[in-house]
């Protein structure tokens, strides 16, 4: 994870940023226990604050057709929005690696869905390294909502 905005900091920096940090951390590490990660065995927690105050697990779920998974990041926003939540405030992902990996694409534009401030804290579950970047630092440019105000069709004038 690199880039303009992006800041390598410590679990104890992430909680000093964000009070809810320690919280969503061990939901998502708890989470991460629980992936089904048969085929990459690359397991993923994450945690994703609502705009209630109320913080949902996800972890990544893998289908024998490789294409149906979902990441950790994806499932947290499901389970949020299915609770009725309509805002994300933070969301904490922790992966297995030293060097924490960052959400994929296809994340930060489901996670672009709840606007540019939305806080990413990626952790890891194997070292104290915790990035953290503001989303719209992660997918600058984003096609969103925005983009389809007044859009549709156009009629092709002659
Ligand atoms: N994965 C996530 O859950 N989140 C990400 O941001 C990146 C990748 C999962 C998907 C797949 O199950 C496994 O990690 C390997 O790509």
């Amino acid at each position: 994870m690199t880039g303009s905005g992006v800041q390598l900091i410590d679990r104890a920096q992430a909680a000093a940023l964000v009070p809810e940090f320690a919280r969503l951390l061990a939901i998502a590490l708890t989470a991460q226990g629980r992936a089904r990660a048969p085929y990459s065995n690359f397991h993923v927690g994450a945690a994703v604050l609502g705009g209630s105050g109320a913080a949902f697990p996800g972890c990544n779920v893998e289908s024998a057709s490789y294409g149906a998974t979902i990441c950790a990041e994806r499932s947290a926003v499901v389970g949020a929005v299915a609770a009725g939540e309509t805002a994300i405030r933070v969301c904490v992902v922790v992966s297995p690696t030293v060097d924490p990996s960052s959400p994929c694409g296809i994340c930060r534009q489901l996670l672009a869905e709840f606007g540019p401030d939305v806080l990413v804290f990626a952790a890891s579950s194997v070292s104290d390294a915790v990035y953290v970047a503001v989303l719209g630092d992660l997918l600058p440019l984003s096609f969103g909502p925005q983009n389809l105000d007044g859009g549709g069709p156009k009629a092709v004038s002659e």
